[in-house]
């Protein structure tokens, strides 16, 4: 069967130079809380987090308070639920993969605290050569956007799929998958008048989901821009200083 390439989309946080767009952050919080939260869970990002995204601390904590955290054990050796601080982490919609299997048909929706970076598969040659300068690390994001813009394409006639699966072209694994189309036009309502198209979440949630996975990625591409100034001027002066110094040998 043949799998379709990530369909390339231009992030805001592409290039020696990228940064997140808050706002399209604080939109693609929302589409994984309302939508993708009943079935992924978002196990290592600790509420906290949430205050890059432009929240203030109140509304940080008012947002991790509406979870129940299970907590423990007590002085009498009990363990009980509690509503969430800020520096709890996301708690997932199933207590274990278990239950998490039986609730989807055998099938586990992954954890999405690396699922970004987990899906930028290698691109092969001659494109990695170029990756290394342009910086592009957005496979993930661009694989997810096309899984979620994928469905609704009828499979090709020599393709059976199974009962329970749904076709998608884009999926690495398989002609088919076992979560169905989870998006489509107006599933959320955006808090900012952004329309809420499927186009529009897809990208948004790929988005959200690039910075869980990297939070840090404008700061790292940052310090490494500095880093190769750092080095290029330093290489002058050496090459100056070295000039200098064997300046009087014959
Ligand atoms: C798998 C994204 C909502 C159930 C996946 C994968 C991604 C994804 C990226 C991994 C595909 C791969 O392995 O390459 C999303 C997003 C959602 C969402 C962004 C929200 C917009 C849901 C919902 C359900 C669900 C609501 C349950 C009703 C599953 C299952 C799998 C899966 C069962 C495993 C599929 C398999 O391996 O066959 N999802 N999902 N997802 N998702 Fe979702």
């Amino acid at each position: 069967y043949p799998i379709k390439k990530p369909r390339e989309q231009s992030w805001s946080f592409a290039g020696p130079f990228g940064t997140y767009d808050k706002g399209q952050l604080q939109r693609g919080l929302k589409v994984y809380t309302e939508v993708c939260a009943a079935c992924h869970s978002l196990k290592r990002v600790p509420f906290r987090a949430l205050g890059e995204l432009g929240y203030t601390d109140e509304q940080v904590k008012s947002f991790a308070a509406a979870y129940e955290v299970e907590d423990g054990p007590n002085s009498e050796g009990e363990m009980f639920t509690r509503p969430a601080l800020p520096t709890d982490t996301f708690p997932g919609p199933y207590s274990n993969d278990e239950e998490a299997k039986l609730a989807n048909n055998g099938a586990l929706p992954p954890d999405f605290s690396l699922i970004a970076k987990a899906r930028a598969v290698e691109r092969g040659f001659p494109k990695f050569v170029f990756d290394i300068f342009t910086q592009y690390a957005e496979g993930g994001p661009d694989y997810i956007y096309s899984l979620l813009m994928g469905y609704g394409e009828e499979p090709p006639a020599n393709i059976e799929i199974l009962e329970g699966l749904h076709y998608n072209p884009y999926f690495i694994a398989g002609p088919a998958l076992a979560m169905a189309q989870p998006l489509y036009d107006e599933s959320v309502e955006y808090d900012d008048g952004t329309p809420a198209t499927l186009d529009q979440q897809a990208r948004d949630v790929s988005a959200f989901l690039m910075w869980a996975a990297e939070p840090h990625l404008g700061e790292r591409k940052e310090m490494g821009f500095r880093v190769m100034i750092f080095l290029i001027l330093f290489a002058a002066f050496l090459y100056v200083a070295k000039r200098q110094v064997w300046s009087r040998v014959e």
